[in-house]
């Protein structure tokens, strides 16, 4: 069994990495420890690495089309991993998951339509459709003892029959739930019955912690009004830490939803993937489970340690553990500063880049995301920064 090495040191500036290479003109520094953009620094699984190089070697990169290994790898992905059986002809490529959320709003609303999300949640799920023009409905997660649950009562009171889609970011990011069955089944009959179309972005759902006793549930799964009224986004971007490659999928069930999204990615060529996406999505889910078993091992204990130091040494900032993936909401509210000051304390004095808790939208006012799918001696760093910088403010 090969054995990865996670602490290997790789350096990545100067390789137009947005998380290394996009720090002085996002955050006016480029000497920040990054721990932002939500993708690992990592090398990927060797097998990737030699299936896209051996692919170079060949030296014609022509019009490629998908092969039936790349539709039978994600469909034995999906059901080994999910419990989810799907067929080939619900699948399509979709050139990223945000642009994927952009073509179902433009698909299916109008702009005198609404669609529902439930902050804090990833950015995008309220910019994306904003920047199209419908508005936004919030349904805000409801934080208790420490972890997000949906409000579902919240969310029948809010529904009008303006409100056409619903973004399921399923498992969630930034708080790191992984909905339960019981959700699910009741954000679907919900939906179903008020002929809002659920969007389930399922990015994420590859790294849940099942160790720790987390299970993924795809939506679409749940039950039939789940099948009937969704569409599934999933990718092995986050998951093999190949975001730049641009492999994510959709899987939809419901012909008459797929048709009609089929037909609007044809009609601009949309589905068509390119060559080293579809060769890297198909060998990642093929060879990629041992490296995903033991880089989820790897992030794991980075979370441990995270939470473990923040007790020890700085418990005025709490970190909220994921089921899923490598960010770790951090609730920064005990330091009572409004949030640019909060942001200043990370990026000036501990000179940390994360992503500032506000973006997120409504209920992220006083926390912080941190990545921490890096060697665990930058986490280290980046926690001592951290506590010089709280010391400091609070005259420590
Ligand atoms: C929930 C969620 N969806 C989508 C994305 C981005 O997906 P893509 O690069 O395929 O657009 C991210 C990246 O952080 C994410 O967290």
């Amino acid at each position: 069994m090969t054995k990865y090495n996670f602490d290997e040191i790789v350096d990545r500036k100067g390789t137009n990495a947005l998380k290394v290479d996009a720090l002085q003109e996002r955050y006016g520094d480029a000497n920040l420890i990054p721990l932002w953009v939500a993708d690992m620094d990592f090398k990927v699984a060797q097998e990737i690495t030699d299936a896209i190089i051996e692919r170079a070697r060949h030296g014609v990169f022509g019009y490629t089309c998908p092969s039936q290994e790349y539709y039978n790898a994600i469909i034995n992905w999906v059901d080994r991993h999910h419990s989810w059986t799907i067929k080939q002809e619900w699948i399509s490529f979709v050139p990223g998951i945000v642009k994927g959320i952009a073509f179902v709003i433009d698909a299916f609303t109008t702009s005198e339509d609404k669609v529902i999300i439930q902050p804090p949640v990833y950015h995008p799920f309220r910019i994306i459709p904003t920047l199209h023009h419908r508005a936004i409905v919030n349904n805000c997660l409801k934080l208790e003892a420490g972890r997000y649950n949906m409000d579902l009562d919240g969310l029948k009171t809010i529904i009008t029959s303006e409100c056409k889609v619903l973004i399921l970011c399923n498992p969630h990011n930034p708080g790191g739930r992984v909905w339960t069955r019981e959700e699910l089944i009741d954000i679907a009959e919900i939906c179903y019955d008020n002929k809002v179309l659920v969007i389930s972005d399922e990015i994420h759902a590859d790294l849940t912690f099942e160790k720790q006793g987390h299970k993924h549930i795809p939506f679409a799964s749940v039950s039939e009004k789940a099948a009937q009224n969704s569409i599934t986004f999933m990718a092995p971007s986050k998951t093999f830490n190949i975001a730049g490659l641009v492999s994510s999928f959709a899987v939809i069930p419901n012909q008459e939803l797929r048709e009609k999204f089929f037909a609007y990615l044809e009609k601009s060529e949309l589905s068509e993937g390119h060559i080293f996406a579809l060769l890297g999505a198909q060998v990642a889910y093929e060879k990629g489970d041992e490296w995903l078993a033991q880089a989820k091992d790897y992030i794991w204990d980075n979370i441990t340690f995270v939470d473990e130091y923040l007790k020890k040494n700085i418990p005025q900032i709490k970190a909220m553990l994921p089921d899923a993936s490598f960010l770790v909401w951090l609730d920064c509210k005990d330091l009572n500063l409004p949030q640019a000051e909060l942001q200043n304390l990370f990026i000036k004095d501990a000179k940390l880049a994360l992503n500032t808790g506000t973006m997120f939208g409504v209920g992220g006012e006083g926390y912080m995301r941190m990545n921490v799918a890096i060697r665990r001696q930058v986490i280290e760093q980046a926690l001592e920064n951290l506590k010089n910088a709280v010391n400091k403010l609070l005259g420590i």
